[in-house]
Formats: structure tokens, C-alpha cells, sequence
């Protein structure tokens, strides 16, 4: 009955879509347990692309269960126009996908409070993505949220909007000084939604479960990544939701002992979208090219994402937080030109040394990173298939990435497409086992 849960070591876009994709192949059900469209996930199938913000990346594959768990934020305006863009690419959704009676939705309002509240902020704003994720997670704590299953039934629907939307265009109009939104329009265009939305709607935490009881295997994917996390990431420059591996269980309503493998999704260099600190980023003719070698513009935005050295502080510190079991290095072959290399092992910040990741923001945003430097590999690693066949000194960088981040390399990327992949350790090898009847000695567990 395992539990595979994908997680971004760093600020998210780190070649999660590709990763996920691959894995489906393993497993029965790929659910979300949160962000909402915020994210971005690119997959590579033949010669096409695609980007999906909120359904399940395994859905690119027939016959997988996709699902988007009650961790999930859901704009459903977004999520038909995915599913229509998919559909229109031959991509059916139909049974394949179920979404959570009790995810969260993203209301018209939410999005004109998360664009009006980063225009205030001036030049202390986050970087949003302007999806309204942040004002909606702030209402589902507030205990106000409007949910799926508010959705299919009008009558509830119009009064928690009527309510919300009460208070939401105060804000807009007092305190923002911007355009209020119309609640009959929000109704109407809800209440389409509600109709082309409701086969899908189901307690997905008890039919998880029962999958899970019947043996079945998941992917559970996390969007974003562990330093966006709102709790162990750089708050504030973080996203609403808990992409670290504990959101899954809270995302999707399973418990922790279901889950027995975590894989860490690592990009052989660093990037991050939207304001905060990044020790290691190169704000030079090195960012440059990282971001033109590795098209490094937000899949969801289109922002060009800042770019700098792997660091490996940080790296331990999502390693800490999430219990890796495995790690993917992925878009090593981005750094294949480069003379040489530079690997953070360090901060230095008023005559000390930090060794592990700080959680004070001040140092994180000024101090200088301590790097040590490895040779270049000059020669292409696109489509190697296996590790034996990389060049000697792109070996010698990942493994004192991986050496000095405490993680066992599972899966090296070597290019978006499937096939353009080194699989080193297959997921899944360590499946719990079914405990014993009692009374008899046991070695079940991880
Ligand atoms: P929000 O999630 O739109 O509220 O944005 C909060 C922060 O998370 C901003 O810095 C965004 O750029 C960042 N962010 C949100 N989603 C993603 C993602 O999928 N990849 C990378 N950064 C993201």
C-alpha cells in the first residue's frame, strides 16, 4: 500500500512535471494535496508539451486515477479551461479525475485582493502569481471559505457568497481604492461552473483510502517547494499551503504511516520566482545564461526566474523537513558548458559561519555564501541513459552535491523528454509489508 509523495527541494520549478510523469507509470492514483494554479508543471510527451496548473500530471496517462485533494484551491474557471485544453489535445477527462468535496474554491474576489493587496505592498511585495491563492487559503483558515460541495448546492452557495462578498469589496473599495466585484454575475457564472464541475465531486479522502486498504499505489504530488512552504519556507516570500511532505497527509487525508517513500525533486542549479532572499543567486552573465540554457521563465507567469549556484544548505534543509528517502537531480544538462562549477556549503554573515540553513531572513538576505568550485564537464549529458555513460566530472558534481546534502540520487534527468533519464533506483522498492497476524515475530515497517 505505498505512498510515493514528490516534493521541490527548493522554490518549486524544479522539474517536478517531468519526474511525476515518469513515475505514474507506477502507480495507480496521482493527487494534488495543494497550491492551486498557481503552479505549473511542464511535461514533455513525443514532441508536445504541455503545462498543467492543477490537474494531476498523471493524467497524461490513460487509465490513471487523477485527483485533486481537499488541500487543493480550486479556481473554477482555471480548472475547465485546463480540462478544455487538454480535451482539445485528445486528452479525455472524464472518470479519470475526481475532485474533493471539501477543497477550497478561488473566488473572483480573491484574485482582485491578491492583485490589489502586492500593488500596495510596492517594492516589499511577494511576487505573487495574482491566482488569488493567498486570500483564499486566508478564508479557509478564517473558517469562511466557500467549498466544492458549497458549490452543488445553490442555496448555500448564494449565502456564503453573499456574506463574503460583503466584506471582500468593503476591502476593495475602502482599503484598496479598487473595483468591487458583482455578486449576481459571480453567482451566475458560479452556478455554470457548479454544472459542468459536479461529476467530478466526490469525498476523495475516503475513496484514497479505500484504494490504499485495496493495495493500490499513489503518487502524491506536491506543487511548489519546500522553501515556498508557509511554514519551513522563507516567510513571508512563500505561497499560502504546505507543499513540504506533511501537507500530503492533511492535503488528502491519509495518514502518515501510509506514506513510505518521499521523493525530493532537485535542480542541479537554483532558481526562484518572485521577491525574497536566494543567497546563491547570480545576478550576472552566469544567471543569464542559466535562465537561457534552462528556459527559465514561470511556466504559470511567464516571469524570467532569478538563477544562481545548488546550494547545499538548503537542500539539507528540505532533506530535514520532508524525510527524503530519494532525490531526482534533474536539468543536469543545462550545466553542461560551464568552465567550472560553484557548490554553497556555507553562509558568512557578521564573522560567522552557518553550516545549516538560518531561519532568520536578515542573514539569509545578506550574507555571503562560502562556495567550493568543480571543473566543468564541457561535453553534452543530454539523453544519457545511464550513469556509468556521464562524463567523469558531471559524476563527481552530483555526487558532492548529493554527499554534501545528505541524499541518495534516485533518478538524474539528462533532458525534458521521458526517455531522456537515468533511473538509478527503481521507487517503490520499499513497500511496506503487510503486518503479521499476531502473535507472530514482525519485521514489518520501512
Ligand atoms: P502565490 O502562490 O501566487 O501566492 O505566490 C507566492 C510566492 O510563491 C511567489 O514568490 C510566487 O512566485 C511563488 N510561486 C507560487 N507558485 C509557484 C510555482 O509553481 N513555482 C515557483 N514559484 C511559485
Amino acid at each position: 500500500m505505498p505512498v510515493l509523495v514528490v516534493v521541490g527541494a527548493q522554490w518549486g520549478d524544479e522539474g517536478k512535471g517531468k519526474i511525476i510523469d515518469l513515475l505514474t507509470e507506477r502507480v495507480d492514483i496521482v493527487a494534488r494535496y495543494q497550491g492551486g494554479h498557481n503552479a505549473g508543471h511542464t511535461v514533455v510527451v513525443g514532441m508536445e508539451e504541455f503545462i498543467l496548473h492543477l490537474i494531476p500530471s498523471g493524467v497524461l496517462h490513460k487509465g490513471k486515477q487523477c485527483i485533486i485533494g481537499n488541500g487543493v484551491v480550486i479556481d473554477p474557471a482555471a480548472l475547465i479551461e485546463e480540462m478544455d485544453g487538454l480535451a482539445s489535445r485528445g486528452i479525455a477527462i472524464d472518470e479519470n479525475l475526481l475532485i474533493s468535496r471539501n477543497a477550497h474554491l478561488i473566488m473572483p474576489y480573491h484574485k482582485a485582493i491578491d492583485v490589489a493587496n502586492e500593488k500596495l505592498r510596492g517594492n516589499k511585495k511577494i511576487g505573487t502569481t495574482g491566482r488569488g491563492i493567498g486570500p483564499a487559503y486566508a478564508d479557509k483558515i478564517s473558517r469562511r471559505g466557500i467549498r466544492m460541495e458549497d458549490l452543488l448546492e445553490p442555496d448555500i452557495f448564494r449565502d456564503r457568497l453573499a456574506t463574503n462578498i460583503g466584506e471582500a469589496n468593503f476591502i476593495l473599495e475602502r482599503f484598496y481604492n479598487a473595483p468591487v466585484v458583482n455578486q449576481d454575475q459571480v453567482f451566475e457564472e458560479y452556478m455554470s461552473y457548479a454544472q459542468r464541475l459536479k461529476k467530478y465531486v466526490t469525498d476523495t479522502t475516503l475513496f484514497i483510502n479505500q484504494a490504499i486498504a485495496k493495495k493500490k499505489k499513489v503518487l502524491a504530488e506536491g506543487a511548489q517547494g519546500t522553501h515556498l512552504d508557509v511554514d519551513h519556507g522563507t516567510y513571508p516570500f512563500v505561497t499560502s499551503s504546505s507543499p513540504t511532505a506533511g501537507g500530503a497527509c492533511t492535503g488528502l487525508g491519509i495518514g502518515p504511516n501510509t506514506i513510505t517513500e518521499v521523493m525530493g525533486i532537485v535542480k542541479a542549479y537554483t532558481t526562484r520566482v518572485g521577491s525574497g532572499p536566494f543567497p546563491t543567486e547570480q545576478e550576472n552573465a552566469m544567471g543569464e545564461l542559466l535562465r537561457s540554457r534552462g528556459r527559465e521563465f514561470g511556466a504559470t507567469t511567464g516571469r524570467p526566474r532569478r538563477c544562481g549556484w545548488v546550494d547545499t544548505l538548503i537542500i539539507r534543509h528540505a532533506v530535514r523537513v520532508n524525510g527524503f528517502t530519494s532525490v531526482a537531480i534533474t536539468k543536469l544538462d543545462v550545466l553542461d558548458t560551464l568552465d567550472e562549477l560553484k557548490i554553497c556549503v556555507g553562509y558568512e554573515y557578521k564573522g560567522k559561519l552557518y553550516e545549516e540553513m538560518p531561519s532568520d531572513l536578515s542573514v539569509l538576505e545578506r550574507c555571503t555564501p562560502r562556495y567550493i568550485t568543480m571543473p566543468g564537464w564541457k561535453q553534452t549529458t543530454i539523453g544519457i541513459r545511464k550513469y556509468g555513460d556521464l562524463p567523469k566530472k558531471a559524476r563527481a558534481y552530483i555526487e558532492k552535491v548529493c554527499r554534501l546534502s545528505g541524499v541518495k540520487p534516485a533518478i538524474i534527468s539528462t533532458g525534458a523528454r521521458r526517455d531522456e533519464t537515468i533511473i538509478m533506483e527503481q521507487p517503490f522498492k520499499k513497500a511496506v509489508k503487510t503486518p503479521a497476524p499476531r502473535g507472530k515475530k514482525t519485521s514489518a515497517g520501512r
